[in-house]
């Protein structure tokens, strides 16, 4: 199983960036936690990783996705979840299975604005607040789905 975990503006830093609110781990640790979760069939799903700061990329990356017949995605579109309608129209007619994933709680955080995704609804889930282990819950998630038929 092709996955393809895609990260928005300002998530190229992980582990530096905030710590605070964005943890200490960076996304180096996601393979080993994909592997520590699906086990032996770790070895059955291949990852491709993309961070982007523009818009107009992580959209290029997506409709790349889609030619390549990817079968899911794990998305944290950073601070392009409150405000792109670009991005949620491309993963509407893109139709590829898609994970939302958020580092911290948005739900806790302050600022209002951050309690509104644009890209949630069309998305099979959302995760936020587990730090870079929301990534590998994700693809987790996501394998279940087509393979276990939980
Ligand atoms: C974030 C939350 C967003 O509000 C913020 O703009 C980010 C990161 C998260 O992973 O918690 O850049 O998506």
């Amino acid at each position: 199983m092709e996955i393809l975990i895609i990260n928005g503006p300002n998530l190229g830093h992980l582990g530096v960036r905030q710590p605070e609110i964005y943890g200490v781990q960076g996304m180096d640790a996601v393979p080993a936690l994909v592997a520590a979760l699906l086990g032996p069939n770790a070895a059955a799903v291949r990852l491709a990783f993309f961070q982007s700061n523009s818009e107009g990329a992580l959209i290029d990356r997506l409709e790349q996705a889609w030619k390549e017949r990817v079968e899911g995605i794990v998305i944290n579109p950073g601070a392009y979840t409150h405000t792109s309608l670009a991005l949620a129209d491309c993963l509407a007619w893109i139709g590829i299975p898609y994970v939302e994933v958020h580092l911290s709680n948005l739900a806790a955080r302050p600022e209002p604005m951050r309690h509104t995704s644009l890209t949630a609804p069309r998305a099979i889930g959302t995760l936020a607040g587990f730090g870079v282990l929301g990534y590998a819950l994700a693809v987790q998630a996501l394998w279940q789905l087509q393979h276990a038929k939980v």
